[in-house]
């Protein structure tokens, strides 16, 4: 009976060996897979869920946009007398003319960029409004451009506040700008060539990161800039208060920010390059609305 038992249970300690020896690589595998998994990816979705959480919460209240006090603070910095000459942009004429009033800042960004006979070129927003502080403020333009952006924490610069309040007059509007004029076509063809050549140290293209669906870095899904569905979507959100920087961030921002991932040299404000590309993305926007300021990670 008990030499029984004794062949008994060997005989199912044999029987269980291999089934142990699979558990004990099972674990080490599953162990191993874990291991590989950095927790940081656990807590990018807890993150991601937080900031969605957040974001959704200061959507359901629009006014709770922190970037409105900015678009107010524009508003009051284009209506004051400023400059060596000591004038205010109400005579800066954004596409529908010059003066005070309603209707020459009402809808003029869903129209930009657009070819400025003055200027004789094409102009996005802040291209605009810094060759008005120049021309006729009589700001220094090279002042303008030499750190145009605020650092993290900081508040969007004056110009930038200015941008934010000029897009916000065209909220609720669907991007039209025409982009038909000869100057305004060569600007979208530039920008469509831009954003497909791959340069600088990386061999990067905007397309790498924006021509395909789903993709993602870290924590931030990137849009699919090249297809009109996502750029109507994502581009009229532009200037946008950025969470995690706590300020507004500009459209040239934005793509001096892109660039910098690239390694390239520095976007210049205002250059025909930064033009290009908004006057592109614009056209990809083409019907999609503008919601300035928007609300962005
Ligand atoms: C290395 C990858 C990379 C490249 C290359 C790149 N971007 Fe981006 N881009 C990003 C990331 C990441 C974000 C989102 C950032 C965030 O969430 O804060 C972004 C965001 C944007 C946005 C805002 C999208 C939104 O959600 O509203 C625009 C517009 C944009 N990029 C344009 C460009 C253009 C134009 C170029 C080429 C000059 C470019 N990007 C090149 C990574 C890239």
């Amino acid at each position: 009976m008990f030499a029984d038992r004794v062949k008994m249970r060997k005989f199912v300690q044999r029987r269980d060996e291999p089934v142990k020896i699979m558990r004990q690589v099972l674990y080490a595998v599953i162990c191993s897979v874990l291991a590989m998994i950095p927790p940081a990816l656990a807590q990018d979705a807890a993150t991601e869920k937080a900031i969605e959480k957040y974001r959704q919460m200061l959507k359901e209240d629009p006014w709770s946009n922190p970037g409105l006090l900015d678009a107010d603070r524009g508003e009051a910095l284009w209506k004051t007398a400023r400059g060596p000459k000591n004038v205010s942009l109400e005579q800066c004429d954004l596409g529908k003319g010059a003066g005070k009033g309603a209707g020459k800042v009402d809808g003029a960004f869903a129209e930009l960029p657009r070819y400025f006979a003055d200027s004789d070129r094409v102009m996005d927003a802040e291209t605009r409004i810094l060759w008005c502080m120049e021309k006729l403020q009589g700001f220094n333009p090279a002042d303008l451009v030499k750190k145009p952006h605020p650092g993290g924490g900081q508040p969007v610069k004056e110009l930038g506040a200015m941008a934010t309040y000029v897009a916000s007059k065209s909220s609720g509007m669907k991007y039209a700008a025409k982009l038909d004029k000869p100057k305004e076509k060569q600007s979208v063809a530039l920008g469509d060539e831009l954003f497909h050549r791959r340069s600088g140290p990386f061999d990067f293209s905007c397309a790498t990161c924006h021509a395909a669906e789903g993709l993602r870095i870290r924590l931030q899904g990137l849009p699919f800039l090249e297809n009109p569905k996502e750029a109507r979507k994502v581009v009229g959100e532009w200037p946008a208060y950025r969470v995690s920087t706590t300020h507004v961030m500009t459209m040239q921002h934005r793509l001096l920010d892109c660039y910098w991932q690239m390694r390239m040299p520095e976007l210049q404000l205002g250059s025909e390059v930064s033009v290009a590309l908004i006057s592109y993305l614009t056209k990809n926007a083409e019907g999609g609305n503008i919601a300035a300021p928007g609300l962005k990670r």
